[in-house]
């Protein structure tokens, strides 16, 4: 008998004694285990044996309804069922959407630094994709008019803004209240979409997330997109998609759905008996409570170790901490160096579509526990002291 030797089931692959910052991904002991076991039970229960049809291809509407009472709620918006729709989670939905509402060559806006995922998912779909800068309040809304004369000039215009206005990746911080509504009048003047990548909304240490720029802007002029990947676990693949209906309407109709269904549907039956249990909101609260305590470890762990001249962005939400380094370092050459100091990271330039980022790296807390992190600060010091 032979015995074949299968690679990873996960994505991420965690070596040991290393303090692994580079990983926005939860740690497994936060889990909700227990949870997931009882879901699938509760949702045949409830639902028979719909979670195993093809699903709606606008979702599971056991999922939509109660995400729509707790929207309407938290964010004292009027919301329609027919404006929602469930994806796959932000990944997919944003492909989704490349693919529905972009052509080949239409101009994005993108947020410099943002999520280099995303940025590879917009590539996937051949867009020209210009940089504009950000800084510790978010998009720079002189420099997306800047970045709006110049497309004017070349007669062009842009088909959307990605935008991650709350709890950034990689920087971890807010966009501006001043500045949420000045991106909105400016995408109604210049005529292009936003698409909000709201995934880490939940995750508010310091009190409530600001509101998002959906809730804000006009109907029909940002599409929402939220996810369970980082409240409940990221293997669901599941989230959903705020927007007008004739937005939802043309995803719904879309090949796609119309011949599989909407996607990850048993798992949206399932995640719908969890939410209406009150597991959902008991595990967030958790969540919150472990993160907040890492956020706080990571932070005081910096303060202590990062030598002079070294910054750091202090987010209120998310997994992520912002670290800049002195002028004469480049953490592309740190990063190199890193695996000596048994350390991770993303050294910035990855998350930068503009070219810059090499003083910069991005710090995941969601990882590792509060005394893994103050180790982590530690090394990272080391290393950046020693270079
Ligand atoms: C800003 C941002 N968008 C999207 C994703 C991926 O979302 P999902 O797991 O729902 O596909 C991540 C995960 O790290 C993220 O940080």
């Amino acid at each position: 008998m032979t015995t074949r030797v299968l690679p990873s089931s996960t994505q991420m692959v965690r070596r040991d004694g290393f303090s692994e910052f580079n990983f926005g991904q939860p740690d497994p002991d936060l889990l909700p285990v227990d949870e997931m076991r009882r879901a699938p039970a509760e949702a045949f229960t409830r639902f028979g044996t719909d979670p195993l049809a093809y699903g709606a291809p606008e979702g599971a509407w056991p999922l939509l309804g109660w995400l729509r009472d707790r929207l309407t709620a938290q964010e004292g918006i009027d919301l329609a069922l027919d404006e929602m729709l469930g994806t796959g989670g932000n990944s997919e939905a944003l492909d989704q959407i490349c693919t529905l509402f972009t052509r080949p060559g239409d101009v994005v806006l993108v947020e410099s630094p943002t999520y280099h995922l995303g940025l590879r998912i917009l590539h996937d779909h051949a867009l020209d994709l210009r940089p504009v800068p950000a800084d510790d309040d978010g998009l720079r809304v002189d420099a997306l008019e800047q970045a709006l004369t110049q497309l004017a000039a070349e007669g062009r215009r842009a088909r959307f803004l990605y935008s991650i206005p709350t709890f950034h990746n990689p920087t971890g911080v807010n966009l501006a209240m001043d500045r949420r509504r000045a991106v909105i009048d400016l995408a109604g003047q210049h005529d292009f979409l936003i698409v909000e990548d709201d995934v880490y909304r939940e995750l508010a240490y310091d009190g409530p997330a600001p509101p998002s720029l959906f809730a804000m802007a006009p109907r029909g002029r940002v599409m929402r997109m939220g996810s369970f990947a980082k409240t409940l676990a990221p293997g669901v693949r599941l989230g959903f998609i705020t927007c007008a209906a004739d937005q939802a309407r043309r995803i719904a109709d879309g090949g796609l759905r119309d011949s599989g269904g909407s996607p990850s549907y048993a798992m949206g039956m399932f995640v719908a008996a969890l939410c209406e249990s009150g597991d959902y909101d008991r595990h967030v609260a958790r969540l919150r409570d472990a993160y907040r305590t890492r956020r706080d470890a990571l932070l005081a762990a910096l303060e202590t170790h990062l030598p002079a001249g070294c910054r750091f962005t202090r987010p209120g939400g998310g997994y992520f901490v912002w670290v800049t380094v002195p002028d004469h370092l480049d953490t592309n050459v740190l990063a190199e160096r890193a695996d000596e100091y048994r350390v991770s990271f993303i050294p910035g330039a990855r998350l930068c579509a503009d070219g810059g980022g090499q003083r910069a790296l991005r710090l995941a807390f969601s990882l590792m526990k509060p005394d893994e992190l103050t180790e982590g600060a530690r090394r990272l010091g080391a290393l950046i002291a020693g270079a």
